[in-house]
């Protein structure tokens, strides 16, 4: 179970940072800005996936930087209207899935923080 959604390749993750990071902070980690790192936030916890081209300016997942993109996650959408933090209302598939997300992520990419103000539990 602990290999689920292991990466092939191991990677060596920092401890976990709490630090508040604020919503607008967030969107100007989109990856358009060379001085910032890349940041994709699930449930409010920051995750900085700057190594990553995916989440980059003309990545294909450059819908989600910038963002806590829970719902998207969830209901493995990339429409950027559904690139929003609101989970709680969705069905219990869709929330297994966004914890998967958050899984796959926390296996991948280290936490730098969490937004301000959100609901994470
Ligand atoms: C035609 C449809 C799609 C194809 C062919 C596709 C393909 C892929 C591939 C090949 C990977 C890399 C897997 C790996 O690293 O092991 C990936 C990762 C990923 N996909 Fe998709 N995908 C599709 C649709 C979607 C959709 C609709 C979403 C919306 C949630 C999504 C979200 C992601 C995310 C978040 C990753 C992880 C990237 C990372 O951080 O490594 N994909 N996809």
């Amino acid at each position: 179970m602990s290999e689920r959604f292991a990466p092939k390749v191991p990677v060596q993750l920092d401890p976990p940072k709490d630090d508040p990071i604020s919503p607008e902070e967030l969107a100007k980690c989109d990856g358009s800005d060379p001085s910032r790192p890349t940041l994709v936030a699930i449930k409010g916890t920051v995750f900085d996936v700057s190594r990553n081209q995916a989440y980059g300016a003309t990545g294909q997942y450059r819908v989600f930087a910038g963002k806590d993109a829970s719902r998207a996650l969830a209901r493995s959408s990339l429409k950027p209207e559904e690139c929003v933090p609101e989970w709680y209302d969705l069905d219990e598939k869709e929330k297994t899935t966004l914890d998967e997300w958050y899984t796959f992520f926390s296996k991948r990419y280290n936490i730098v923080g969490k937004v301000e103000g959100a609901k994470n539990t």
